[in-house]
């Protein structure tokens, strides 16, 4: 297997996702753990496409506390409580979002200062709870759209599913 760190832009999006799709699996073929999981997605998502700042925020309390966990990017905040920023109301509402301007959802919470938009995604484990979300920051404004949207929800599919 081929340790290659993807570099997808021009690619059109779909395609993009799927082949990092397959890459990613083939890159995690028998491994079964969730930090070595999130590293690797947050490597090969972040070069990929050239985004700001990809990575994790673990639930380290459920209903209540955020970590940082493996990324890529400038220094990320380090706890976020739930309901706050754009990350803490993914993960008290279980459901994927997609700001196309950061500056206009309350209570968004600037790491970076560049950052113009992002999309945050719920993680779920193999008993369906919330283990993480994964957030991604772009410097342009509506980065994303429905398809990273679907094609992050499959990818994060790889956490809630058994391995062996
Ligand atoms: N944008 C996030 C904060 C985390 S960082 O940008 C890395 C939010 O508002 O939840």
């Amino acid at each position: 297997m081929a340790e290659v760190t993807l570099d997808l832009r021009g690619k059109p999006k779909a395609e993009a996702y799927a082949e990092l799709k397959r890459h990613t699996e083939a890159v995690l073929e028998g491994i079964d753990d969730d930090v070595c999981g999130m590293a690797t997605m947050s490597c090969l998502l972040h070069h990929a496409f050239g985004h700001l700042w990809t990575g994790f925020y673990r639930v380290v309390t459920p209903g209540k506390l955020l970590r940082v966990g493996p990324y890529q990017g400038t220094l990320g905040c380090l706890e976020i409580p739930f309901g706050k920023g754009v990350c803490g109301t993914s993960a008290s509402e279980a459901r994927t979002l997609v700001i196309e301007d950061v500056h206009a959802f309350p209570g968004h919470i600037t790491c970076d200062g560049r950052s113009a938009s992002e999309i945050v995604v719920p993680v779920f484990g193999k008993n369906r709870e919330l283990i993480a979300v994964l957030d991604i920051d772009s410097e342009h404004e509506a980065a994303f759209d429905e398809v990273d949207r679907q094609h992050l929800e499959e990818l994060m599919g790889w956490f809630s599913r058994a391995k062996r």
